[in-house]
């Protein structure tokens, strides 16, 4: 080959190089977009490193869109912003026939007396993402974001062996196309990335869709590119001009264009074909490669679609169908019994690690003992579990008929496993809590509550240092992470100098905290951030708070008597832990930030937000005069949703309720976070 490389003449290395970009182009359709590879991987490769030694000795000829260059520059430093042309929108949800029905009817209602056809996909799991091609080349992928804004990935898109730098051509290419779809991670790369992270002892990724994200978001878009991702088009964001009159039209030219598309798309013409299709996929989807979590059903036509338009966040032409939450049998191999900050003792199953909805399941909360024997659960059952809102696994099911002879009931503990104390049942309630004030288990959990993100926020003070803490007697409540020195921190495993000095340094600067967060980090039965916000407001100082009467506090406002028997209770049996803490601690009540741009609003926060955790965003609602509601109902005035919003976001969408986005709420307040 070196021989060669010498003989041609300049024209001739252009001419043999382009020749080589547009045959590994095209054997890259043919694999990613058809599935027919007409070569085998090798004589693929061959022709890869044909061009990569003569890019080599030849640089001059390298261009951007050079099959080589997937990968190119350095790790970035951050992503930058990007606005998409036409919002990238979100999808209504529908779980069972009727609900899809009920959609049809709205869609024909929609429609007047026209005829309509729909078109069926698979709602791929993954990550929605932008690509904007201008004059046929890649110049942009952007992640959805909020909507209207997402992140630059470029870098790490280009790394996509699925996704064309170039659109293949037979005639004219939009000069402005945005393609739309998922970015997906295989599932057998993603069981291979498993084993390579057990065989590593890294941390097993959560499910392909959390990797995908992450993978998405790298600064070095090497290790993007190791993370094998694939890609499926599905739509189109901003097009100079239409591919076609119809969707389903315009999924074929995408696969000329040598965009990858779903081979499972089906037209549907009624809605009982839909619901057939649907109902279908639900028990096949073990087939495919990669994870979907329902389908996708869309009218076909697209002066249909115009016809019906969208409402705030979705269109009225296409809808989701989820399918039932995933169930799997597994055996029950033991019961632990765990300790809460408050003393409560949970019982919580270790089940023989299972496959459900993408994740290893290996323990599953039973919540409390009454629950634990409504199931009848004993070790060595087998037990059906599944997961609420596809995130916490739940047994819900106990399969008497095939327990082990010599299954005996668990035995409701009589004391504390952990520390050997006295336990009580709540009267009239259903948890069994430990008594002990100084039971290690029940500390570990209040100082990690004290220390978290929303209470007093120390960075670095982690659960492994805080048992390591609590073990060692150094820590037995709050006001003693104050008198820690940089020689009690070394003593603990793996605590360097630098990591010492920077947990004081965090816990110096947790000193600042204002009143509200303290009060909070008291961890006082029923007293969260919002009712701490109240008392705060109200007392301005803890050392009254500690003093007020019962009957005061029930007088409040949102307070009432259960409460205030709880803070009077603590204050009570606390008080001179309080007073300890007082010593080192001097918490004032934010000032500045209370306005009235929310009075009489009532907003619901759902969904995961770039910014602001959801306690922060309802803390600034009500700062702003606001209520800060769980529920979404007719009387709510908007939702505030982030990404995975759930059901409350359904909920909006039924009843009509505005719903907002971080960046919307922060400018309605007139907050600026970046
Ligand atoms: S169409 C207006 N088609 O589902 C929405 N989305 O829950 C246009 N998704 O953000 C999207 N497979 O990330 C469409 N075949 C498919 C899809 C699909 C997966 C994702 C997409 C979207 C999310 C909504």
């Amino acid at each position: 080959m070196a021989k060669d490389v010498k003989k041609r003449t300049c024209a001739e290395l252009a001419e043999r190089i382009e020749q080589l970009h547009a045959e590994i182009r095209r054997h890259d359709y043919l694999y990613y977009v058809l599935n027919q590879p007409k070569i085998t991987d090798r004589q693929y490769d061959k022709l890869f490193a044909e061009l990569k030694a003569l890019e080599q000795a030849n640089p001059q000829f390298i261009t951007p869109d050079s099959p080589t260059q997937r990968v190119s520059g350095q790790p970035l430093e951050g992503f930058a912003t990007v606005r998409h042309a036409v919002p990238m929108l979100s999808m209504d949800n529908t779980y069972n026939a009727e609900e899809l029905k009920a959609f049809d009817e709205r869609v024909a209602k929609g429609l007047g007396s026209e005829d309509y056809n729909y078109v069926v996909e698979l709602k791929i799991d993954g990550v929605a993402i932008s690509l904007r091609f201008e004059k046929g080349r890649l110049v942009t992928a952007a992640t959805r974001g909020d909507g209207e804004t997402g992140d630059d990935v470029t870098a790490n898109v280009r790394t996509i062996k699925a996704i064309p730098l170039v659109l293949l051509s037979d005639g004219k290419i939009p000069d402005v196309l945005e393609v739309r779809g998922e970015v997906y991670m295989p599932t057998k790369v993603f069981v291979e990335l498993n084993k390579q992270c057990e065989k590593t002892g890294k941390p097993l990724p959560a499910n392909p869709r959390n990797v995908t994200a992450g993978s998405l978001k790298l600064l070095d878009a090497r290790i993007t590119a190791a993370r094998n991702l694939s890609f499926f088009a599905y739509a189109t964001g901003e097009i100079s001009e239409p591919l076609a009159e119809e969707h389903y039209q315009t999924l074929q030219k995408f696969k000329k264009l040598g965009l990858p598309v779903n081979p499972n798309i089906k037209k549907a013409k009624g809605i009982d074909e839909v619901i057939n299709i649907c109902l279908s996929w639900s028990d096949r989807k073990q087939i495919l490669d990669y994870q979907i979590d329902g389908m996708v059903i869309k009218v076909n036509r697209s002066d249909q679609r115009d016809i019906l338009g969208a409402t705030g966040r979705a269109p009225r032409w296409c809808i989701s169908y989820k399918f039932p939450a995933e169930q799997a049998q597994t055996t029950v191999e033991s019961i632990d019994v765990q300790v809460g900050k408050s003393g409560i003792l949970t019982p919580v199953a270790n089940l023989a690690p299972v496959q459900l909805a993408g994740t290893t399941v290996k323990r599953a909360s039973l919540h409390n003992f009454d629950e634990l024997n409504r199931l009848g659960v004993r070790c060595g059952d087998t037990v059906v579990i599944e997961k609420a809102g596809e995130i916490i696994p739940q047994v819900v099911e106990v399969k008497k008929q095939s327990r082990p002879a010599g299954a005996v009931p668990f035995r409701i503990p009589k004391q504390c496993p952990s520390c050997g104390g006295k336990v009580k049942k709540d009267e009239d309630g259903v948890y069994i809590r430990c008594l002990n004030n100084y039971c290690p288990a029940k500390v570990k959990e209040q100082i990690k509550y004290f220390a978290a993100r929303d209470q007093l926020d120390i960075d670095g003070l982690g659960p492994a240092i805080i048992d390591q803490l609590v073990e060692k007697k150094l820590v037995v409540e709050p006001a003693d992470l104050y008198k820690l020195t940089r020689q009690d921190l070394l003593g603990l495993e793996r605590m360097g100098h630098k990591s010492a000095d920077n947990l004081l340094q965090a816990i110096e600067k947790s000193k600042t905290r204002n009143l509200d967060r303290v009060i909070a980090g008291l961890g006082i039965q029923h007293v969260g951030v919002q009712i701490a916000e109240i008392l705060a407001n109200r007392f301005k100082h803890l050392g009254q708070l500690m003093q007020v009467s019962e009957e005061k506090l029930a007088e409040i406002d949102q307070i009432g008597p259960v409460i205030a028997k709880s803070i009077h209770d603590y204050f009570e049996k606390w008080i001179d832990r309080t007073k300890e803490l007082l010593k080192y601690l001097n918490p004032q009540v934010e000032k500045t930030k209370v306005s009235s741009k929310l009075v009489g609003k009532t907003i619901v926060v759902t969904g995961t937000l770039e910014n602001l955790t959801r306690q922060q965003a309802e803390q600034k609602i009500r700062q702003a005069g606001g209520k800060a509601s769980g529920s979404v109902s007719k009387k709510t005035d908007f939702v505030l949703a982030g990404e995975n919003p759930g059901s409350k976001l359904d909920k909006a969408s039924k009843l009509g309720v505005k719903v907002i986005n971080e960046k919307q709420f922060l400018k309605m307040i007139g907050t600026n976070i970046k």
